[in-house]
């Protein structure tokens, strides 16, 4: 058992108000065993019950039930949690009880094979599978201390603090300005309208480029410049979360390598989740990197489980799992 503490600056009123998780941890829970041990022990009977952090945390890391061999990585100050977090699609079962902290201004990539749940992982950061009837979760998702899946919590506003980027570049049939302005419109903005197209296309590394064509369609621009433009629309709103599933996909290397850039910009100012299918990405872009893997379970259905997550370096040059080691080597199949 090896536990490591390391040491961070953290400058939040909140946490010093919270002297109990001054450290980062990495636990690595070796009580290896793997997903079989389903619902039988899933907490979300306790749900809106424990919303405090703290006592969230003392009791995840006590608790016996928590029983996957996959390292338990805290922050003190996480933006998403997730516990024992399940997902299915009717009855299959699609990702299997991760659990996960994903920390502030901070690049997390979510890699490993087609299938293992990233992008349904991703998905539920801002409850956009909330879209598809089959879809339902056991376990918790925590957006701070708020439990994203409670009945409280109104999806539509989430979403506008979590903005999303998908593979496929897909402005609207707009113009460049409107692409931005549209959702600030509809959100009541009554801020100044041509500043905030500029600060949003400047924060996507786009303005240079397209500041003297604003009134052109959207759809009129390169690939990697309309993911920039959904980038910037996303920014636009305010977010605090930028959430990206396979960004760079569709774009070629020089495109590729701009919004590459824009990301490393981009944590500055926003938390960054980023699916990448592209090993070398994550490395580029990525502080923490979290390897997913699938597994077939006893009715023959494969669903992905979180193996190991931490510091990027870590995974693709000391993993702690062969697992990992195979994926990061390029030996898998
Ligand atoms: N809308 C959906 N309806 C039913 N099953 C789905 C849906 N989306 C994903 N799945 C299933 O969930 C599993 C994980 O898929 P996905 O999250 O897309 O993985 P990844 O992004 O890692 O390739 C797969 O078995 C996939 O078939
Ligand atoms: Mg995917």
């Amino acid at each position: 058992m090896d536990n490591r503490h390391f040491e961070i600056q953290d400058n939040t009123e909140k946490n010093r108000n919270r002297p109990e998780k001054n450290s980062i941890e990495v636990r690595d829970n070796m009580q290896t065993m793997r997903q079989n041990n389903h619902s039988s022990e899933n907490r979300d009977s306790h749900a809106s019950q424990d919303d405090n952090h703290s006592q969230r945390n003392r009791e995840r890391h006590n608790s016996k039930n928590n029983r996957s061999n996959q390292s338990i990585k805290t922050f003190n100050n996480s933006v998403f949690t997730t516990e024992q977090l399940s997902v299915y699609y009717g009855d299959t079962l699609a990702l299997s009880k991760v659990n996960m902290e994903i920390p502030p201004k901070q690049v997390t990539a979510l890699i490993g094979p087609s299938g293992c749940g990233k992008s349904t992982l991703i998905r539920c950061f801002n409850r956009l599978n909330d879209l598809i009837e089959s879809f339902h979760t056991e376990g918790k998702v925590f957006f701070h201390d708020k439990n994203l899946y409670s009945k409280k919590v109104d999806a539509v506003k989430v979403r506008r603090k979590i903005g999303m980027v998908f593979q496929k570049p897909n402005p609207f049939p707009k113009s460049i300005y409107d692409n931005i302005a549209y959702g600030a419109r509809i959100n009541n903005y009554s801020g100044d309208m041509d500043e905030l197209v500029e600060n949003s296309l400047k924060k996507a590394a786009l303005w240079t480029e397209v500041k003297d064509k604003l009134k052109e369609n959207g759809l009129s621009l390169s690939g990697g410049q309309k993911q920039r433009l959904c980038i910037a629309r996303a920014v636009a709103l305010k977010p605090e979360v930028i959430l990206m599933d396979e960004p760079c996909s569709s774009l070629d290397p020089v495109s590729t390598q701009k919004v590459e850039d824009l990301i490393h910009d981009l944590k500055e100012s926003y938390t960054v989740v980023i699916v990448t299918h592209n090993m070398q990405q994550a490395t580029r872009v990525a502080d923490l990197t979290a390897f997913f893997n699938a597994e077939e379970g006893e009715s023959g259905n494969r669903f992905g489980y979180l193996v190991e997550y931490d510091e990027t370096d870590k995974i693709f040059q000391d993993p702690q799992e062969e697992a990992t080691q195979k994926y990061v080597s390029g030996d898998f199949g």
